[in-house]
């Protein structure tokens, strides 16, 4: 029986992850999400669940409280272990996401915005781990995959000339870090520990608002141009939807194992 535990997946990328996942009967969903009642995409993925695998509990990754009473409750539902860990909350709300350093009104936004990026996109895989590693240690897999980003990747990002998104990038890449520091300090307990990207997901279906993957109208002329900026460094580079992509980490994460670690794995797309 084979368990994961989602890390902050009301929607988006990882709630079609969940649903991946929970198709196979065999498999333990436990999925984290920050308020259970809003979370109205994943709540219908649980009704319509045939396979009655997929538990909800409610957790801000910015709390190691949270994470920790999270653990605890992913305990009495697995019965202590956790195979798998999959870290994808990100902060993506609001047009803040996208911005430069130069394009914030005032200095007290940059830095509530680089601040609160900072907790979630790191703090937050901290928080994470640090709750699940006891039940992760008990399980047999032992894998910490988290979700990255080639807007954190340094080469990649000079290579496309980025820069916009620079909270979101800045803090991806010291998720990138968070990642590699755990995949050093566990290799010898024979973790995995990864960083992968998604590829660009059209999330929009299943999107709170607008922002950075769901461009309000204003958004698009600048969106537009951090595409084009993509292409001529990457002329592969493509939309895909959330289906692909959960596709492509449902394989990764089937197939990684301590060779993988420690490094950013990007998409497709972006390897020449
Ligand atoms: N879409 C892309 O093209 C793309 C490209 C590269 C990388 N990624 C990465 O893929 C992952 C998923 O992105 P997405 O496109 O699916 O974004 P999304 O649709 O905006 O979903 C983000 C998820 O993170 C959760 N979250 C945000 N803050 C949280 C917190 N403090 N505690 C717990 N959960 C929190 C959100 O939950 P709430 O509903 O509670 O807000 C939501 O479920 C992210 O790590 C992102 O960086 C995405």
């Amino acid at each position: 029986m084979p368990s994961f535990a989602v890390i902050g997946a009301s929607r988006g990328i990882g709630l079609e992850l969940v649903r991946q996942l929970s198709a196979s009967p065999t498999n333990t969903v436990v999925v984290t999400v920050r308020n259970k009642e809003k979370s109205t995409y994943l709540n219908d993925l649980v009704r319509r669940s045939e396979n009655n695998n997929v538990h909800v509990v409610e957790a801000d990754v910015v709390d190691q409280h949270a994470m920790d009473h999270a653990a605890a409750e992913v305990t009495k539902i697995t019965g202590g272990a956790l195979d798998v860990l999959v870290h994808n909350a990100a902060r993506t709300e609001g047009e803040n996401t996208i911005k430069g350093f130069l394009d914030y009104e005032t200095p007290e936004k940059l830095d509530e915005e680089f601040i609160a990026s900072f907790k979630v996109n790191v703090l937050g895989v901290v928080h994470t781990v640090n709750a699940f590693l006891p039940l992760l240690r008990k399980g047999t897999a032992k894998k910490i995959i988290v979700i990255g980003s080639e807007g954190g990747d340094c080469s990649l990002v000079w290579r496309i000339r980025l820069a916009n998104a620079a909270a979101y990038g800045t803090t991806k890449a010291a998720e990138n870090m968070v990642a590699t520091k755990y995949a050093a300090e566990l290799e010898s307990e024979d973790f995995t520990v990864a960083s992968v990207s998604p590829g660009i997901v059209d999330v929009s279906k299943t999107a709170a608002e607008s922002g950075f993957y769901v461009p309000s109208e204003e958004l698009m002329p600048t969106v537009n141009k951090i595409m084009n900026g993509i292409l001529a460094a990457f002329p592969k580079a493509t939309t895909i939807t959330p289906e692909e992509s959960c596709r492509r980490l449902v394989s990764f994460i089937d197939s990684a194992g301590p060779a993988d670690s420690g490094i950013f794995h990007p998409s497709a797309e972006y390897i020449d």
